[in-house]
């Protein structure tokens, strides 16, 4: 099949890259011509594991163009563009809108649209009379993969869920996309078909679920704090329970990244536009907890240190989980801005994200209080203490001993309760979980 990609951010890159895998022929367009260029030349502009030997290995298979028309090509054209957070924490629409109004010129009948992007409620209903006046089918087709994971997510998902349109062209529509998907779904990869309004609800949706559990086990976090009670021994006994299930319960610095809490944000702007505002006042709370949670690590640092003036830090972690080097709302990098703001020097380590951080950096004007490195054992000489704000593997596996000759005050801030507190503590180091006395 002749598949068209259209938006080559993490979503779209790696969904081409795995139709490609899949045996398809796969175009990939975006507008950004270095992404282009890269993607090209079989080099992934982001690092996601396992991204870049589908690159290559697919090579035949794959062609990145930033040419629009090259999609008149193609029977399935997949909408992948980003929908990122507006002023009033509404979903900004404007790169969804410009991919189908430059799609449609080249649309033949019979050709399936399918959004991937995460959209409001009603989106698709919106779009389809376009999508339909050129003779062509609209569904939607929300992706759940994770960062980290993507490539395995992509190629192996725990469900599909089709939206589809009423009458003969739903049945077209499905007809096409089981086969576009036909090798995923001879793996018995449940499939759920819906109409749009439920398909666009099932992505934020769960997104919401995950973004209440954390911040659920983050507000137990700060009960915990104050009754001298351990959070991650009273997620583990709750976890036990399969209603409840251990998975997102880990307490810390909270969620970030590009989409849970942009999608709770939009959601909730959304519900107020339809008049349910109140169903999603929880969303509120939720997004109050986690950031919260950000300011908490300092508030912990200065119960430790006293005032931050003069003092020097080491953060370890900028990416807004391990195995990516996505900066997006990442907690980490505001935890690292507002200890440089509390007057601290902070030297700033991450494996993949201290590039991308860089950036971020300059224009928040701290370019002279905030060192980036790659190197974590780097970021620790000299310093009044250690703030882990995001669980990489190799700091989570430090050996406390080769890193206590390094500081000069043996203080360790595990804002993910990743480490093993026992042999930090046996090193001489100061330990402070988050939530656990
Ligand atoms: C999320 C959804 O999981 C995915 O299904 C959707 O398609 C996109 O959004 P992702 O943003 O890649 O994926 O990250 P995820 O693994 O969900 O983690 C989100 C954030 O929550 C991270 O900052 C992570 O550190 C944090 N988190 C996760 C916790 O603080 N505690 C946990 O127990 C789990």
């Amino acid at each position: 099949m002749k598949i068209s990609v259209i938006g080559c951010g993490y979503l779209g890159a790696v969904h081409a890259a795995s139709m490609a895998e899949l045996g398809h022929q796969v175009l990939g367009i975006d507008v950004d011509e270095a992404k282009v260029a890269s993607l090209q030349r079989g080099v992934a502009p982001f690092h996601e594991p396992g991204f870049d030997d589908l690159l290559v290995k697919n090579a035949q298979r794959l062609y990145f163009t930033t040419d629009m028309a090259a999609a008149a090509d193609a029977k399935v054209h997949f909408i992948a563009v980003g929908t990122p957070q507006s002023a009033d924490g509404s979903a900004d629409m404007t790169y969804v809108n410009a991919a189908i109004e430059g799609l449609i010129p080249y649309l033949s009948p019979g050709d399936l649209v399918v959004g991937k992007s995460t959209v409001p409620v009603g989106t698709a209903q919106r779009l389809s009379e376009s999508v339909v006046s050129s003779g062509a089918i609209l569904m939607w087709n929300p992706e759940f993969l994770r960062e980290g994971f993507a490539v395995e997510d992509t190629l192996s998902p725990d469900r599909l869920v089709y939206g589809l349109p009423e009458g003969e062209s739903g049945d077209a529509a499905l007809a096409i996309l089981d086969s576009v998907y036909e090798l995923i779904l001879a793996k018995q990869t449940p499939r759920l078909v819906m109409n749009f309004a439920t398909a666009e609800l099932v992505k934020v949706a769960a997104n919401s679920f995950l973004a209440t559990k954390i911040s659920f086990i983050n507000a137990m976090a700060e009960i915990a704090e104050v009754t001298g009670a351990n959070v991650t021994e009273l997620a583990d006994a709750i976890g036990h329970d399969s209603r409840i299930g251990r998975r997102f319960l880990n307490a810390g610095i909270g969620f970030g990244g590009g989409c849970l809490p942009k999608d709770i944000r939009g959601f909730v702007a959304r519900a107020e536009e339809l008049g349910v505002g109140q169903s999603l006042d929880f969303l509120r709370s939720v997004d109050a907890i986690n950031l919260r949670r950000r300011a908490r690590v300092v508030d912990v640092v200065i119960e430790e240190l006293g005032a931050l003036a003069g003092k020097k830090i080491a953060v370890w972690g900028l990416a807004f989980k391990p195995d990516s080097d996505d900066i997006r709302d990442s907690p980490a990098l505001d935890i690292v801005e507002n200890l440089a703001r509390a007057g601290a020097r902070v030297i700033a380590a991450d494996p993949q994200a201290s590039g991308p951080a860089r950036k971020r950096i300059e224009h928040a004007g701290l370019a002279s209080s905030v060192t980036l490195t790659d190197d974590h054992h780097e970021s620790a000489r000299g310093v009044d203490a250690i703030v882990v704000a995001t669980e990489w593997n190799v700091f989570c596996e430090e050996d406390p001993t080769a890193i206590a000759p390094l500081v000069s005050n043996k203080l360790v801030i595990d804002g993910r309760n990743t480490l093993d507190s026992k042999a930090w503590k046996a090193a001489g180091f100061t330990y402070r979980g988050m939530g656990r006395s």
